[in-house]
């Protein structure tokens, strides 16, 4: 095949611009040739199930799936009965990014609260947690975070603890959209179970594609009794049931089987540092938000962005001039210092 794109040329545009990780490649090819049972029957599946075990709990259970937004939307579906809704931030992705999906797919609404540097609090989700018995109104059962969150900043494990106390008080379930999850636990340097198991979610969007996998995220169930013992019936429902399914679990065994999750969020988490770094030491950039993970939004000055783009894509934030830039695992410290050059010589009017 005639390669089609500059594979030296990368983007501050999206993790999901980044390629493949060449380990991940290589576990698609080892888990290639012969035949194995299909739908999840298979010996790569049997053996994911149990890594996500040694990884969130014995009671934890993987249900791999093709994206995140089939992974947020059948979570969902299977914490709640057909009167239910979510309480989530406005700016989840769930409620921002996928379409009508939770409405038409999952039949749920949402009821959507401000959010605080991309979070949501105990006294946030108040506010919607109320009508509980009254046929009006679709019930709040439960609450949908994203660890971490679509504006890079991260939940302390306490703030999901309190959360995840206010839904049992009002027996809401609590979902974690962690399509970077393993940037937020890379940042507060914690495994994986001290920002979901160990605090209550009791259902997780294990996310994949965003750090280096082909394509391919995990439902994780956390706690079994909050959940329907449909949920492999809904997978299927949902058209998340891949039949080739062993090539979707041999990649997140080679995610979750060493440190590669951790190895690979670690460095963009540190590339996004280095940028954020450099980024403010330039006069008139500051950060619209804290830099935790691995995406710094930065204002930038008037006509530095377009001067800047015309070298490397990413996208604005809001007209206010910031811009949301992301680094993948792939991202090098040259790439970095190289968009910082050009910002610099941009605001100096010299390019
Ligand atoms: C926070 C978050 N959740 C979920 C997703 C997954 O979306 P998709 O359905 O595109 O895989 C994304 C992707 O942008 C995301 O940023």
């Amino acid at each position: 095949m005639t390669t089609l794109h500059n594979p030296e040329q990368i983007s501050f545009a999206s993790d999901n611009y980044s390629g493949v990780h060449p380990e991940i490649l290589s576990a698609l090819s080892d888990a290639n040739g012969g035949h194995v049972g299909a739908y999840g029957n298979d010996p790569y599946t049997a053996y994911l199930r149990t890594l996500v075990k040694q990884h969130f709990g014995e009671q934890a259970e993987a249900w791999p799936v093709f994206n995140g937004t089939g992974a947020n939307v059948l979570s969902l579906q299977a914490c709640l009965p057909r009167w239910g809704a979510v309480i989530c931030g406005e700016s989840a992705h769930v409620n921002e990014d996928e379409s009508n999906a939770p409405q038409a797919v999952g039949g749920f609404k949402l009821w959507t609260v401000p959010v605080e540097e991309g979070k949501i609090n105990t006294d946030l989700i108040a506010r919607e947690a109320h009508g509980y018995g009254f046929e009006h109104r679709a019930q709040p059962l439960a609450v949908s975070i994203t660890q971490s969150t679509e504006w890079g900043t991260v939940y302390q494990p306490s703030e999901i603890e309190a959360i995840s106390a206010l839904c049992r008080k009002h027996g809401m379930a609590l979902h974690m959209d962690g399509a970077r999850l393993a940037n937020a636990a890379a940042s507060l340097n914690v495994p994986l179970r001290e920002i979901t198991t160990d605090v209550g979610v009791d259902i997780l969007s294990f996310g994949g594609t965003k750090n280096g996998l082909l394509f391919g995220e995990c439902v994780v169930v956390l706690n079994p009794e909050k959940v329907s013992d449909g949920l492999k019936y809904l997978r299927k429902l949902n058209l998340q049931l891949a039949s080739k399914m062993r090539f979707i679990s041999a990649q997140l065994i080679a995610l979750l089987e060493k440190d590669l999750w951790l190895k690979s969020a670690q460095h963009a988490n540190a590339m996004a540092t280095r940028l954020a770094d450099g980024l403010q030491q330039i006069e008139g950039v500051s950060l619209k938000y804290p830099q935790q993970a691995n995406g710094v939004f930065a204002r930038l000055p008037k006509g530095v962005a377009d001067t800047v783009r015309e070298h490397f894509a990413f996208y604005d934030w809001d007209e206010q001039g910031t811009v949301r830039l992301m680094c993948s695992f792939d991202t090098q410290p040259e790439d970095v210092d190289l968009f910082l050059a050009l910002v610099r010589k941009a605001v100096n009017g010299a390019i």
